[in-house]
């Protein structure tokens, strides 16, 4: 997914859930977490734990350069918090207290189990400084509901060529 820089505003962001689609399969975005412009100046750059004081849910925000990702602090294997990881030396990974898998968070994959799973990454608004953490249920919509492959029709489907002579230009 791509990152999310400051320079990104969104002004549909004001609006607690947004209807994304009007394909059959709607895409919702939840609103899961705010930092208001003065928290947004406290992230570090690398990870950053975050939780949201009213309903006490985790997240985690990873910054650099490049801008910002998030994610929900919630291990993908049985629902294990992340801690950081004192063995990670670049400050990427973050370690699950539950049965120690491991989540790089600056692509948001998971290395231990090696070439793995994916984090499902959430979306990142910025308005005026603040920023939102939004999540899109479901995640995929194109697999909420997909059709059985179809062998084509004859005729259903035309493939053409053309020849082109220089003698003709
Ligand atoms: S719940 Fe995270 S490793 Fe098992």
């Amino acid at each position: 997914m791509k990152r999310s820089s400051q320079g990104e505003q969104n002004s549909s962001s004001k609006h607690h859930q947004v209807q994304k689609s009007s394909s059959p399969m709607a895409q919702i975005a939840k609103e899961l977490l705010t930092l208001d412009a003065e928290a947004v100046l406290t992230l570090k750059n690398g990870i950053n734990f975050k939780k949201n004081p009213e309903d006490g849910k985790c997240y985690i925000i990873y910054k650099d350069e490049e801008g910002v990702r998030a994610c929900k602090n919630q291990c993908k294997h049985q629902g294990g918090l992340f801690i950081k990881d004192i063995e990670d030396i670049d400050g990427r990974t973050v370690r699950c207290t539950k049965h120690n898998w491991k989540l790089n968070v600056s692509n948001m994959q998971y290395v231990n189990p090696p070439q793995s799973f994916m984090q499902d990454e959430l979306v990142v608004v910025w308005n005026d400084g603040s920023l939102q953490l939004m999540e899109l249920n479901p995640p995929d919509p194109w697999l909420a509901d997909p059709k059985v492959q179809e062998d084509l029709e004859p005729g259903e489907v035309t493939v053409g060529f053309q020849l082109f002579s220089s003698d003709s230009q």
